[in-house]
Parts: C-alpha cells; sequence; structure tokens
C-alpha cells in the first residue's frame, strides 16, 4: 500500500524490532525503577547504526532516510521509550543539526564518535526562565579581544541525556540587544574546564534518558567550534527542532502501538460477566477509537518524512508537517495509553505490567521539543502566515 517503504526500510525496521524485543525488553523495567542510564544497551545500538541512522556512511552513520530513522525509532519505543529518547536526540538534534550547519572539520571530529555510538551527543535550547519562549535566554557568549574563543556564562535546564553527554549543541546569545537574532550556536566538550553538571531531574517518564541542568563558568569555547555564523543560532535551533519533532512523534507512536496490542490481547483474553470483555460495546469503542487514532498518527509521520525528504532537496521547511506529526502523535499516545489502562482495570494500575510506565512515558512526548500548545501555534502561523 505505502511503495514509499522499501525492503531496505522493512529491514531496518525489522532489526529494530528484535533488538528491542531481544536486549532492550529484559532490561527497560529495571532501567524505569533504578531510574540508571542503559548505557550497554545504547552502546549496542551504536554498533547496529541506529544512533545515526541519517548521517552518511563517511561520517560513521547507516546513511539512510528519515523515514528509516522513524520506522527504527517507533520500534525501539514501542517496547522502551527511554532508549529511544537517547537514540533520537544522538540522530535529529545532535547529528541532523551539525549535518546541516557545521563544517567538515566538525562533522569529522563531532558527528563520527556520535553516529557510531561511542560517544553521546545532545543539545541545549531551554534555560530556567526559557522554554517555549525560546528566543529569551540569559546565558551569554562573549568573544575574547583576540577573537581566538568565547567565554560562556550561565545555566541551562532540561538538557537530555546531559548527564553522559560528551559533546553538546548549545544555544545561547551573543548579542542579546537583538533578542532571538542574538543567539549563536556553539559545540561544547563537556570534559573542559568551566564546564558542569547541576541537579540531575526525578521525572515522571522517561526515567532511563537522564536529564540535568549544565552550568558554564567561564567556559572557553574555541571558535573553531561555533556552529553556523554569529546570530544563525536561533534558526539553527528551530530547523534542527523540526527534525526533531518527527522523532518524538514516532517515539509517541510506538507508545501507543504498545499500549494498543496489549489491549487486544487482554480483551481477548479476560473474561467478566460470563464473555470476553472485548465483546462488550464499550470496550469495542475504546479499541476502535484506539487504532484510528494510531494509524492516523502513523500517517501523519509518514506525511512529514516525505514532506522532510522534499524540504532538504532545495531550502525548503516542514514545520507544519513536523508539528502535526508530533502534536496528533503525543495527544494519541496519551489518550491510548489512559484508555489501555482503563481496559486493563487493576491490572493497568498494577507495576506488574508495562502500562503504567507506557502511561507515564507518554506524557513527555506533549511537553518536550515544543508543547502541544506551541505545535499548534507552529501549524496555525502556517496556515495564515500572520504571528
Ligand atoms: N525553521 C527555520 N526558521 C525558523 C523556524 C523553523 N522551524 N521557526 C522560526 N524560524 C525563524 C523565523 O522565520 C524568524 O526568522 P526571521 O526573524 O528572519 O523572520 C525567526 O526564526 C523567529 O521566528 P518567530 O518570530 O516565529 O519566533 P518566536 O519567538 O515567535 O518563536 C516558536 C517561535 C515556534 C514559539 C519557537 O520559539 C518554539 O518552537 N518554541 C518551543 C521551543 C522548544 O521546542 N523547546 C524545546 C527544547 S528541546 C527539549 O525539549 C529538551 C531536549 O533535550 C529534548
Amino acid at each position: 500500500m505505502f511503495d514509499f517503504i522499501t525492503e531496505e526500510h522493512k529491514m531496518i525496521q525489522e532489526a529494530a524490532r528484535d533488538f528491542a524485543q531481544n536486549e532492550i525488553a529484559p532490561v527497560a523495567a529495571h532501567h524505569d525503577e533504578t531510574g540508571e542510564f542503559p548505557i550497554e544497551t545504547v552502546r549496542k545500538m551504536g554498533q547496529l547504526g541506529f544512533m545515526g541512522i541519517e548521517v552518511p556512511e563517511e561520517y560513521g552513520g547507516a546513511g539512510m532516510d528519515t523515514l528509516a530513522y522513524s520506522l527504527a525509532l517507533t520500534e525501539i519505543c514501542k517496547v522502551d521509550a527511554s532508549h529511544g529518547t537517547i537514540m533520537s536526540v544522538n540522530n535529529s538534534l545532535y547529528c541532523h543539526g551539525l549535518l546541516k550547519f557545521g563544517t567538515e572539520e566538525q562533522k569529522q571530529k563531532y558527528v563520527v564518535p556520535i553516529a557510531s555510538g561511542e560517544k553521546i551527543g545532545a543539545y541545549s535550547l531551554t534555560e530556567p526562565m526559557s522554554g517555549s519562549d525560546a528566543g529569551t535566554m540569559a546565558s551569554r557568549a562573549v568573544l575574547n579581544e583576540a577573537g581566538t574563543h568565547y567565554v560562556i556564562n550561565g545555566r541551562k535546564s532540561w538538557v537530555t541525556s546531559a548527564p553522559f553527554a560528551n559533546y553538546i549543541i548549545l544555544f545561547t546569545m551573543t548579542q542579546p540587544e537583538k533578542k532571538h537574532k542574538g543567539v549563536t550556536a556553539f559545540i561544547i566538550e563537556t570534559d573542559k574546564p568551566g564546564f558542569s553538571r547541576g541537579k540531575t531531574e526525578p521525572k515522571l517518564g522517561i526515567r532511563a534518558s537522564a536529564t540535568s541542568e549544565i552550568i558554564f563558568d567561564n567556559y572557553e569555547c574555541p571558535v573553531e567550534n561555533r556552529l553556523g555564523a554569529e546570530g544563525e543560532g536561533f534558526k539553527i535551533a528551530m530547523t534542527v527542532l523540526d527534525a526533531g519533532r518527527i522523532g518524538i512523534a514516532s517515539q509517541a507512536l510506538g507508545i501507543a502501538e504498545a499500549a494498543l496490542e496489549a489491549s487486544i490481547a487482554y480483551a481477548k483474553e479476560r473474561e467478566a460477566f460470563g464473555q470476553k470483555i472485548g465483546q462488550f460495546q464499550m470496550i469495542q469503542q475504546k479499541l476502535a477509537d484506539m487504532k484510528c487514532r494510531v494509524d492516523a498518527s502513523r500517517l501523519l509521520i509518514y506525511q512529514a518524512c516525505l514532506a522532510k525528504r522534499e524540504a532538504l532537496k532545495g531550502n525548503g521547511r516542514y514545520s507544519m508537517e513536523a508539528s502535526m506529526a508530533k502534536l496528533f502523535a503525543s495527544e494519541t499516545a496519551m489518550y491510548v495509553t489512559t484508555q489501555a489502562i482503563q481496559i486493563h482495570g487493576g491490572m493497568g494500575y498494577s507495576k506488574e505490567m508495562p502500562l503504567e510506565r507506557y502511561f507515564r512515558d507518554a506524557k513527555i512526548t506533549e511537553i518536550y521539543e515544543g508543547t502541544s500548545e506551541i505545535q499548534r501555534m507552529v501549524i496555525a502561523r502556517s496556515l495564515t502566515g500572520l504571528r
């Protein structure tokens, strides 16, 4: 039916499904419970090419397209969204940005080890007082008189993978008076003086994906580590988030698919009042609505992947399609996991089943990489052209 899905796409989807079921499923509940970062499985994902799916082979990646990335990420998230978060940040927030805006030297030095999973990448935009309004930042980068390096000071928050990241793409202000046109991007090495990590967030869901604050105290960033031109950072951040939002949509789809499949199995097996609960119309209605929303999410994700493919041929944008996919898939994940718990009753509420983990993990997809409210804003602005 979908002839844009090739044999190669099906192969990576199957490889991700096998890996998730054989390697991640046995450890997912443990990592959720303890909050331990799953470094061993993440390294193996790197060896299999999952940490740089769209990265060309010459930079250590699998050299595939966004659809391949989305299909593989969905399979990983169907088993564990925490692994999916780490995978998505490496792929779309980190590698995509460096490939699109980096110099040849930057790509060789900072993409190759991340795409292979040897090292971990992160992306840092948010600050304690700057979330949805991403153009307002208190952190600063000041070029030294000799013009050799920038001195960076400030505190960033909610940085996914930061506790383990070797390199981070940082967005900070070089010319605050210019507002979003004063934002510049830098590649940060986390083992250099002036960089430290703040508190690790105790999170409701995706508990195995470590998230922390990062602190810059007179961190000296060489000029050659600036990503793009001065003042280009906001556009880089937004361009990268468009790619990231397809990843989060795929993550949400994986969570929703897992909850739907569990619910279908349970409806066929559990009996009440002398019949299978799947024979009750109220359960049937839930399953039907869940299935429609899951499939509609998948179609919006395909649309976004194809829109990105077209956009990358020129210098076009696919912001609206990415936001539509993320908005709908994340709200679907929340809806489907809520209904799945309801269908399972007490069993769904118990930690003995993964449904409550799916439910907790689903919530973040409506928040990070732009809240549902921001996605609606992007979609409406794209439709009207009004700000
Ligand atoms: N691609 C390219 N350029 C873009 C763009 C995009 N997607 N979106 C905006 N721009 C450009 C605009 O064209 C405009 O350029 P000009 O000045 O040349 O005209 C400029 O950027 C400013 O755009 P806006 O006026 O639209 O900016 P705004 O201040 O109104 O903000 C917004 C727009 C959509 C609300 C944006 O701020 C936004 O997306 N906010 C949410 C931020 C977000 O997603 N944060 C999550 C961070 S990552 C994370 O969650 C943690 C993690 O580790 C995973």
